[in-house]
């Protein structure tokens, strides 16, 4: 290999990388202006079915959110498009699809709920 090429590859591949990284999931810092927003869209969208330790019309939140635990990034899709999950024990989820932004706040938000059980903003 000539030295050029070789120069002009190491750039390539420094480019591709970084292209990559831009394409890298992501979710919004909790911050304490998150917490509000969340909150608020989480008792306007999703309290009415939903309770954190219990059945309620919905399976529990808390174990929605730690199946997603390992995976936010299908959390978000899944609030962006929701599809069904248990067809034998639960109606598919109906609701007004999240766009992509309020899906990322409220994947954050629950799953820093989830790990700060004693967060005084943790959804009955
Ligand atoms: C109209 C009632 C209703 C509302 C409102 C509602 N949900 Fe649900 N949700 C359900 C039902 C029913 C299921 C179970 C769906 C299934 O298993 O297919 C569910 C399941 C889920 C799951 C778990 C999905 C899985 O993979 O098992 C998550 C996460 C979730 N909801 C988040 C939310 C969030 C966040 C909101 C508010 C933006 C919300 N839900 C609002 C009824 C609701």
């Amino acid at each position: 290999m000539g030295k050029t090429f070789k120069i002009t590859l190491f750039i390539f591949v420094i480019l591709a990388t970084a292209l990559f990284a831009v394409e890298v999931f992501s979710l919004p810092k909790v911050t304490p202006e998150l917490k509000v927003g969340a909150q608020e869209y989480y008792n306007n969208e999703c309290k009415a079915c939903h309770r954190w330790g219990r059945k309620f019309a919905a399976p529990p939140m808390k174990e929605n959110v730690a199946q997603y635990a390992e995976k936010p990034e299908e959390m978000v899709k899944y609030l962006i498009h929701p599809t069904p999950k248990h067809p034998d024990i639960w109606p598919a989820m109906e609701i007004t699809p999240l766009t992509e932004d309020q899906a990322k706040m409220m994947t954050a938000w629950l799953l820093y709920i989830l790990d700060n059980p004693e967060d005084p903003g943790r959804p009955k």
